[in-house]
């Protein structure tokens, strides 16, 4: 789990790096090349197949630890502790990767199937900057993408540190510097993430 996990962090790096583009607010020309490069790049169609491995791979077996925590207390809790970091981690982090799921399925349907289709089936080009302001003007789009985003956000608030804990790293050492870490990537790559559909849903972006 946190082998796949530390993947689809470093995949999230170069997402909003490469989505970061339209903010040189040139109507997406600098945004569409950069995306058409990694639409027509093999490497990357390649690297796509071991991206979506990694999420199938990182909800199975999300799924099976959550199962693991069960079957290990036979007779549930009377009143959960909630305070305890246990509780946090199988409660709020099954949650909060069902919330990330459902988003995952309604972006993969406006960004990656639609692509898809008109990559293959109209032509090489596909304008994906109209696209996104398309849905970010949405107020519906725009809601559900922030509470997607939301989710992300606390998700990875946790999973960031328990990575390196699962790897054998944690020490008084260490430990506090991994968390400074995480909480730096888990609210910069969010903030850089919901900054996108803002832009455009409040007209910075055109
Ligand atoms: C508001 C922020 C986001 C924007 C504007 C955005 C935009 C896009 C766009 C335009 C594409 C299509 C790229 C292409 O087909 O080459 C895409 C694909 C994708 N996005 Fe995002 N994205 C955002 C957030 C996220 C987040 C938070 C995740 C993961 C949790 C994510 C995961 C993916 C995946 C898995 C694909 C398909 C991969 C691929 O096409 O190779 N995105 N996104």
């Amino acid at each position: 789990m946190a082998f796949t996990g530390f993947f689809l962090i470093f995949y999230l790096i170069v997402h909003a790096g490469i989505n970061a583009t339209i903010f040189f607010n040139d109507s997406g020309q600098t945004f569409n090349a950069a995306a058409s490069f990694m639409l027509h790049n093999y490497v990357v169609r390649i690297l796509e197949v071991g991206l979506f491995a990694g999420f199938i791979l990182h909800i199975i077996q999300g799924i099976m630890l959550w199962r693991q925590n069960k079957a290990a207390r036979k007779i549930n809790y009377l009143k959960q502790n909630y305070v305890k970091e246990i509780n946090w981690n199988s409660r709020v982090m099954g949650w909060l990767g069902t919330f990330i799921l459902l988003f995952l399925v309604m972006h993969l349907y406006h960004f990656w199937a639609g692509t898809k289709h008109e990559l293959y089936f109209h032509g090489p080009e596909v304008n994906l900057y109209e696209e996104m302001k398309e849905i970010f003007t949405n107020p519906v789009w725009f809601a559900l993408y922030m509470i997607g985003l939301g989710s992300l956000l606390f998700h990875l608030l946790h999973g960031f540190h328990s990575a390196f804990e699962t790897f054998g790293i944690n020490n008084k050492r260490w430990t506090p510097i991994i968390i400074a870490i995480g909480v730096f990537y888990s609210v910069v790559i969010c903030l850089l993430f919901a900054s996108m559909p803002l832009a455009f849903m409040v007209g910075w972006l055109q």
